[in-house]
């Protein structure tokens, strides 16, 4: 096939991936994972959005049918209002087998007039401890923002409003989340004893229910697997990652635009790093350490 054929056939793509989000709902890719009786479905949009509640019996999950490996998975969420702390509104990816991969975005609440923290985190071959938080410059309870996940064979980007906030790379001899599809997750949560300020600040639950909203969540710009075993399929999500918009050209190595917002980040709104953890007390470097933040 010709490289303008090629080109034209990918863009035919997108358009009918592109078409087929706008038309689909969460119900078609997710279903409630535990919590039904705090899981709201509310309109106008009917299907589009959905409020995940926290009350003194239980917390509320959805997740993803099916596992993906590679691709563009973003959702817009408006936190819990006012006093929040030790809530924990999340919206994850996860492989659910030994050694598995996840990725996280957790907002943290507050008491009353606080700031939410964002806490991300990254899990290679079941390793964790990779947290990093951040103020946002913006109050995630007020409004709808955006939250992403840019995940292909070389990066992975967690994008805020389409900033970038982080980044993970995969190096060369270091595990990176290859070859094990993840699920995808919304949920709302009791952190009660870790969230805010170390879990001093505890649930008020004279507050709840505690709702977070998400809405238009969308996994479409992506290669969904059927069976996470079937190296056939996996193979086809890395064919389609190279012809792919998320797994091609710009997407797979940092912008300037990107280098420059995680300079911005890393300036103005880090609060924490785990690399900074990891030099304070084992003294050394982590080789990823140096590629976090160009
Ligand atoms: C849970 O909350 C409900 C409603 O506010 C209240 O009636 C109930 O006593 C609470 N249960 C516990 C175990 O705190
Ligand atoms: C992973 O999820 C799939 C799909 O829901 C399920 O069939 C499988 O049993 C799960 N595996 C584990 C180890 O939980
Ligand atoms: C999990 O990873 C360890 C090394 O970190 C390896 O020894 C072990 O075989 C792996 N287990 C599975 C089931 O892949
Ligand atoms: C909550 O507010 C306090 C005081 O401003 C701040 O130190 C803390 O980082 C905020 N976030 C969390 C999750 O504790
Ligand atoms: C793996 O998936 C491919 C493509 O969906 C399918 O043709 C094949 O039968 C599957 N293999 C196994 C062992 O299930
Ligand atoms: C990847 O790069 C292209 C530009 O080549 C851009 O249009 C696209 O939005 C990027 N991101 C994804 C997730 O495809």
């Amino acid at each position: 096939m010709g490289k303008m054929n090629l080109a034209l056939l990918v863009l035919c793509f997108s358009a009918l991936f592109a078409a087929a989000a706008e038309a689909s709902g969460i119900w078609d890719d997710f279903y409630v994972f535990n919590g039904p009786v705090n899981v709201k479905s509310p309109g106008p949009k009917v299907g589009k959005t959905v409020v995940l509640g926290l009350t003194n019996q239980t917390g509320a999950t959805i997740a993803s049918y099916s596992p993906y490996l590679f691709g563009r998975f973003s959702t817009k969420i408006k936190t819990v209002k006012g006093y929040s702390a030790g809530t924990v509104t999340s919206f994850h990816m996860a492989s659910n087998r030994t050694n598995w991969s996840e990725l996280d975005f957790e907002f943290l609440g507050n008491v009353t007039g606080q700031p939410y923290s964002l806490q991300t985190n990254v899990f290679v071959e079941g390793h964790g401890n990779r947290e990093q938080r951040i103020n946002l410059w913006f109050d995630p309870s007020a409004a709808y923002h955006e939250y992403a996940f840019l995940w292909n064979q070389k990066q992975v980007l967690f994008l805020v409003d389409n900033i970038a906030i982080r980044v993970f790379k995969n190096l060369k001899g270091n595990p990176f989340l290859d070859y094990q599809p993840m699920y995808v997750y919304g949920s709302e949560w009791d952190g009660e004893s870790w969230a805010t300020r170390g879990g001093l600040d505890k649930i008020n639950w004279a507050y709840a229910p505690f709702e977070a909203s998400f809405t238009a969540i969308n996994t479409h710009n992506a290669c969904k697997v059927t069976d996470p075993q079937n190296i056939t399929q996996l193979d086809a999500c890395y064919a389609q990652a190279s012809i792919s918009t998320y797994g091609q050209g710009v997407n797979l190595s940092l912008t300037r635009k990107q280098v420059h917002d995680l300079r911005w980040i890393r300036r103005k709104f880090l609060t924490y790093d785990y690399c900074e953890m990891v030099v304070k007390f084992a003294g050394k470097v982590l080789p990823e350490c140096r590629q976090n933040w160009p």
